[in-house]
């Protein structure tokens, strides 16, 4: 059986970074699991469903990669699909304290080990929360999410805009 790596997210919605990191991963690992937490502490603008499918669409030419979705402890999910890897990307110092240690914990609740892949600079300043906030004040998000995305944003966000 091959190594599976865990990509794990809000994914609220997928951004080029996410989509960078799971390509890259791709290449490292003989299969990649996205796993979409379905239900976050923070109000999610799309529902589970709606994550999962952009996601589905965005990797769709990305060989060996599967969406999947969880709720609970992410080492839970890792578990049950056979994945001993997690992989996160960092941005930058801002990203690295918070999950430093979730990635300890997440070793000391069941050996998985979290493998860090530093974002591509062309992407390091990219957030879904920041990608929300520019289409909801009527900004433009081209060459950041994929324009389905973009589209899905509009549409969502634009409620209630002049
Ligand atoms: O997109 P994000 O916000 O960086 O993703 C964070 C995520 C979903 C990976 C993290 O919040 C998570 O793993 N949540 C599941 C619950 C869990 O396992 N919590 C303990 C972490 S040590």
């Amino acid at each position: 059986m091959g190594r599976s790596a865990m990509c794990p997210g809000t994914f609220d919605p997928v951004t080029n970074g996410h989509i960078d990191i799971i390509r890259r991963a791709s290449r490292c690992f003989d299969g990649v699991i996205v796993a979409v937490l379905a239900n976050p502490s923070k109000e999610p603008l799309f529902s589970a469903e709606e994550r999962v499918a952009m996601l589905k669409e965005a990797v769709a030419d990305i060989d060996g990669v599967e969406v999947s979705s969880f709720d609970g402890l992410l080492v839970d999910h890792a578990q049950d699909r056979g994945a001993g890897v997690v992989v996160k990307g960092l941005r930058g110092e801002g990203d690295m304290d918070f999950e430093l240690k979730m990635s300890q914990m997440n070793n000391r609740l069941s050996g998985v080990e979290t493998f860090f892949l530093p974002t591509s600079p062309e992407w390091s300043f990219i957030s879904s929360s920041l990608i929300k906030e520019i289409v909801r004040f009527g900004g433009d998000v081209s060459g950041l999410v994929p324009d389905f995305v973009r589209g899905r944003l509009e549409e969502r966000l634009s409620t209630g805009r002049d």
